[in-house]
């Protein structure tokens, strides 16, 4: 392994390694600098230029494409990098929908939280607001919109896509004042190729794509998916008794964070009123409720009648390892068949 390297960051000793940038290295370290279009999952951009820093001599330079180096002394404010970050935050906000309270991201939004670092002047802002960023909102998928007016083309959501995905349904479209995030062809998202994975909503560091009708947990519980035999982890935000959304659990090795459409988006059956609580059991040709123990019974009946190889047992990969032992175990042990499969192998 080579050595850590040394450097210092507004006058406190770091270590870092080798590689990393003087970004990760400060946020390592528990010491913030401004930041809209880095992403720990994504290769650095230094698009937003919020993150300059001075580096000793007073050379200016981006932190989240600057790699650290021996010896280096970095100081994250001073009257130069202040102006440049304060002017490209209020230019950046005099083109961004002032809705923050209704907002589904505030007070979890990147801009808002940089802005108040900075201090942006209301008056200022006032002035150069000259004509209302009124911009469409994409509305098309049944899980999140996309709001134009909020997006602040950091790109994570297309190098997410793109990058991490292999998708590129959305990218860059259009110039200059007119460039928008969006589909081929400034299509409806659901008219691109689009899998609703939700991967750019939660990356979105500001309000312009975010779920529809977003409800704020109040406590979140660790759980795993049970949608197929991967096994993501997940939390899943609840606010009362109600599952209200749900987020990737980045600890899980099985899916570090990710989620599909389903687990991320595919809850409302918890609560849905037909959803299946107990047994049916066919009576006259109609299925009718009943309790377990006449549904084991008659099932035990039944495996009684159909021993051998009239008896076939199809498992699923939802089910747990052990879960999954045990029904070919009794299916060969007990019933005397080796018709065993899974839903998974079809
Ligand atoms: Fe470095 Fe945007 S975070 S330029």
């Amino acid at each position: 392994m080579p050595d850590k390297i040394q450097l210092t960051i507004d006058n406190r000793p770091i270590e870092a390694e080798p590689g990393t940038t003087v970004l990760d290295a400060a946020l390592a370290a528990d010491l913030y600098i401004p930041h809209l279009c880095h992403h720990p999952d994504l290769d650095p951009v230094g698009v937003c230029r919020l993150c300059m820093v001075e580096v000793e001599g007073g050379r200016p330079a981006i932190a989240c494409r600057t790699p650290v180096a021996q010896d280096m002394v970095i100081r994250t404010t001073g009257p130069q990098i202040d102006q440049i970050r304060r002017v490209s935050v209020e230019l950046l906000i005099v083109n961004h929908r002032d809705d923050c309270l209704s907002c589904a991201q505030n007070n979890s939004c990147e801009l808002q939280r940089i802005a108040t670092y900075v201090g942006v002047d209301q008056q200022r802002l006032d002035r150069l607001r000259r004509t209302p960023a009124q911009r469409d909102v994409d509305t098309s998928n049944p899980f999140f919109d996309l709001d134009h007016s909020k997006c602040v083309l950091c790109g994570i959501c297309v190098r997410t896509c793109g990058d991490l995905q292999g998708v590129s349904a959305i990218d860059f479209n259009y110039r200059g004042f007119d460039t928008k995030v969006g589909t081929f062809g400034d299509r409806a998202i659901t008219e691109s190729v689009c899998e609703s994975c939700g991967e750019c909503v939660v990356r979105c560091p500001v309000g312009a794509l975010a779920p529809k009708d977003y409800v704020q947990p109040t406590r979140e519980v660790k759980t795993v998916c049970t949608y197929c035999g991967v096994g993501c982890g997940m939390h899943m935000g609840v606010r009362g008794d109600r599952v209200v959304n749900v987020r990737g659990d980045r600890d899980n090795p099985a899916n570090r964070g990710s989620l599909c459409v389903k687990g991320r988006f595919g809850y409302s059956f918890i609560h849905h009123p037909e959803r299946l609580t107990g047994p049916l059991i066919r009576k006259d040709g109609e299925l009718v409720e009943a309790d377990w123990d006449e549904a084991l019974d008659l099932i035990a009946d039944r495996f009684a009648q159909h021993k051998g190889e009239t008896f076939a047992a199809m498992t699923s990969a939802k089910c747990t390892n052990e879960e999954n032992y045990l029904i070919q175990k009794l299916s060969r042990v007990v019933m005397g068949t080796n018709n065993v499969d899974h839903c998974a192998r079809l």
